[in-house]
């Protein structure tokens, strides 16, 4: 089964893809986590993207749909989660074009919540794990030991235009995806495991 993780900026796509992945063997697909290893790499496409990221901007779908089709190549015949695309009509109707998506789970969560969990975040440079900070205990990543950062474009006002091409440019896709018959909302206010648990009864 191929599946899209919609959601809001916070709203706990990265957590739940990487339970989902493990549990239902899927190929995650992050197009948030490929810029940053672009970005890390410091090629081409990380410069650009850069500048638009740290703006809370949308990457221009030329660049985002190429990088989406290498990893679609690359997942071969594996299912894929995608999580964090499509933002927009134009990639949604693009990835129509390219693969059947079977399922699009949308996690909502109230919009009071999500800059806290946002600007809370911190990041392990090498490994990727994310935390909320209250629930870290000093900079070191709990798995690998490497240091805990804040994302840059976690900060409060980038997040804030963040949420707002979120609202302008992404929400749109709930009712893309309604009218197709393939949306299904969880309720992402519970903790990562409740949320978990509602996914899988969506899954089974
Ligand atoms: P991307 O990396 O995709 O970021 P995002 O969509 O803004 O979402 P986040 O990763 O911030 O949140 P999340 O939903 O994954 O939440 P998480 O699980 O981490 O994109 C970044 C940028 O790249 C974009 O702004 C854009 O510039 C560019 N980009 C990416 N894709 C693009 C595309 N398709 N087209 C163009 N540009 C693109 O959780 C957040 C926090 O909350 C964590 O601290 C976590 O521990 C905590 N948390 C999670 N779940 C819960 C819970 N249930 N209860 C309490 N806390 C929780
Ligand atoms: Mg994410």
């Amino acid at each position: 089964m191929n599946i899209v993780l919609l959601g809001a900026p916070g709203a706990g796509k990265g957590t739940q893809a990487l339970r989902m992945e493990e549990r239902y063997k899927l190929k995650h697909i992050s197009t948030g986590d490929i810029f940053r290893q672009h970005m890390r790499r410091q090629t081409e496409v990380g410069n650009l993207a850069r500048s638009y990221i740290k703006k809370g901007q949308l990457v221009p779908d030329d660049v985002t749909l190429k990088i989406v089709s290498i990893a679609l190549e690359e997942a071969g015949n594996k299912d894929f989660l995608l999580d964090g695309f499509p933002r927009n009509t134009r990639q949604a109707e693009m990835l129509d074009e390219l693969v059947k998506i079977d399922k699009v789970i949308n996690i909502d969560v109230d919009k009071a919540v999500l800059t806290d969990r946002i600007c809370g975040r911190r990041s392990c440079v090498e490994c990727g794990y994310t935390a909320h900070i209250s629930a870290l205990n000093g900079s070191a990543c709990p798995k690998c030991g490497c240091e805990m950062v804040q994302r840059m474009d976690d900060r409060e006002d980038t997040v804030r235009d963040r949420l707002r091409v979120y609202e302008e440019q992404t929400a749109p896709l709930i009712e893309y995806y309604g009218a197709k018959g393939i949306l299904v909302n969880v309720d992402g206010m519970g903790s990562p495991e409740e949320v978990f648990a509602e996914i899988g009864k969506v899954l089974g």
